[in-house]
């Protein structure tokens, strides 16, 4: 029904609807996006670094990652089909605690990958040779849509190649 031949009651309900629609669509692509990520490091860049790194608990955090995402995804489809269900507080929670392991999580990846680290260790033909290979993986693997609108979104315009 259109807006214009909503009741006050009808409109209120859909206007509230909409401004939820922004989360749940957001928070499917981080999680989409995030798990999209992971997908691409565990089959394309971790391999190229376990030759010169034990990328073990890198591994594991993405089990546990891919566990809360889950979780996250499994907690929303919850409260979409009975919105009576829904715990901010429980929500919230396991939003934060998803957060609080993926943020280190990418630091540590972050700080121990380093250009140092990749000149000292590999041939810079082979290294440059990633980028290619993980879009290669995305375009067999992943979703373009999803994935590169959500990194287009929000990479700042410092951090733009
Ligand atoms: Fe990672």
């Amino acid at each position: 029904m259109a807006p214009g031949n909503m009741t006050a009651y009808e409109l209120a309900a859909h206007e509230w609807a909409c401004a939820h629609k922004p989360f749940r669509r957001g928070f499917d692509i981080v999680t989409k996006s995030l798990d999209g990520h992971h997908h691409i490091e565990d089959d394309v860049v971790f391999p190229f670094f376990a030759t010169k790194l034990d990328i073990s608990a890198w591994e594991s955090d993405h089990v546990e990652l891919t566990k809360r995402i889950n979780e996250i995804n499994a907690i929303i489809a919850g409260y979409t089909s009975d919105p009576t269900t829904y715990d901010a507080s429980a929500f919230e929670a396991l939003f934060v605690s998803l957060k609080d392991m993926v943020i280190p999580h990418l630091d540590a990846e972050e700080n121990t990958v380093t250009a140092k680290f990749m000149e000292e260790n590999y041939d810079a033909e082979k290294v440059a040779q990633l980028i290619p290979d993980i879009v290669e993986y995305n375009k067999k693997h992943e979703d373009p849509v999803v994935v590169l609108v959500f990194l287009i979104m929000h990479t700042a315009p410092e951090d733009r190649p």
